[in-house]
């Protein structure tokens, strides 16, 4: 099952992944039964036509009720949804035999999914739910990561209620960061509700706006750093995961002050994907540690992207962890796996084969 969309901000950028697995993946080997997850948590079965799901000029597809014709039992709001294949219906899920939950953000790559399908003895590529959970909240990685010895960037947590209850002592520890700050809902991905804030004036309003998406806000210090990513595969069975040849994002376009949604996704700025980035050996050595550590700190399976920062003076600080990454061919994750030797097509085989082991 080729699972994708649900009910995070993420939900397009979820479709477009799912496109890309549906037009690579080897039919000689695997027969794919694409499922929607709309935004209100409704399960449909979804046209196997990658196209359909493509983000193109802009559109971001969208899976709706309307394309229902069997819904799973677990589906949140089932009772509003017309089953029309009512004997199909409860074996639905136990008929596949892996499930590829291509589900970013909140509601399924926070554990959540990965429970239910743990609870109904699904296989399914990727992190359990305890790495999903960790991954997808960006204090709590902070802490596992800082636990293991590995560098993030100071931070001060506004957990909800606390910016109205406790203003003056935030401010005071968020003022010791310095400037520029990255305000992030703890929860979120795509870079959805963050500000880059360079005046306190503005702080505020980067709060407000990170709320939005999570009640749990975390204000970052900025890190002067290049902007590297590292795939990691693996990680089942006892085996060390590996980690890919490092990218690097880089912004170009003065205008834009990160690396944000409309770039990532709709071709705006002058932004480009770096792949292999041009690192020497001994920092790509050192990326790949600790890409590894992340992945093993978390207790990861399958996939992780490792986003880090280096630093000029060579220090390797990690941002963050994400459990399913953006997976279109054109993604980070499948392009550093590409540049070390390992297709697309293959990677898709590699993961399913990792799940059913
Ligand atoms: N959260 C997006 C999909 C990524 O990390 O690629
Ligand atoms: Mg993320």
């Amino acid at each position: 099952m080729v699972l994708f969309g649900g009910r995070s901000g993420e939900h397009a950028i979820s479709c477009a992944t799912a496109a890309g697995v549906l037009r690579a993946i080897d039919r000689e080997r695997w027969d794919p039964v694409p499922v929607g997850i709309t935004r209100q948590g409704q399960w449909v079965v979804a046209a196997d036509d990658p196209a359909a799901w493509e983000i193109i000029d802009g559109r971001l597809p969208e899976v709706e009720a309307s394309h229902a014709d069997v819904v799973l039992p677990m589906a949140t709001h089932a009772r509003e949804v017309q089953v029309l294949t009512p004997g199909e219906v409860p074996s639905a899920l136990g008929a596949v035999d892996v499930v590829m939950p291509l589900i970013h953000g909140p509601f399924g790559e926070d554990g959540t999914l990965q429970g239910m399908l743990e609870m109904s003895d699904v296989r399914y590529v990727g992190a359990g739910v305890l790495a999903s959970a960790v991954g997808m909240d960006k204090h709590y990685m902070k802490v596992v990561c800082e636990s293991e010895g590995l560098a993030v960037a100071p931070y001060v947590v506004v957990r909800p209620g606390a910016w109205e209850r406790e203003r003056d002592a935030l401010l005071a520890r968020i003022t010791e960061l310095g400037l520029p700050l990255f305000v992030k809902p703890a929860r979120a991905g795509s870079s959805l509700g963050i500000s880059k804030v360079d005046d306190l004036a503005d702080l505020d309003a980067a709060i407000v706006a990170a709320r939005e998406h999570d009640p749990k806000v975390l204000v970052e210090q900025g890190v002067a750093g290049r902007e590297i990513e590292c795939a990691v595969l693996g990680g089942h069975g006892g085996d060390r995961p590996r980690a890919s040849l490092p990218g690097e994002i880089v912004v170009r376009d003065t205008n834009r002050a990160f690396y944000d949604f409309d770039a990532k996704y709709l071709g705006e700025g002058d932004v480009e994907l770096s792949c292999p980035a041009e690192l020497p050996a001994h920092v790509v050595a050192a990326v790949q540690d600790v890409a590894v550590r992340t992945f093993e700190a978390l207790s990861s399976e399958g996939l992780s992207r490792v986003d880090v920062f280096v630093t000029p003076d060579e220090h390797v600080i990690v941002n963050e962890i994400n459990t399913m990454p953006g997976f279109t061919p054109f993604s980070m994750y499948p392009r550093m796996w590409q540049e070390s030797g390992l297709g697309y097509a293959e990677l898709i085989d590699e993961l399913l084969t990792l799940a059913l082991e």
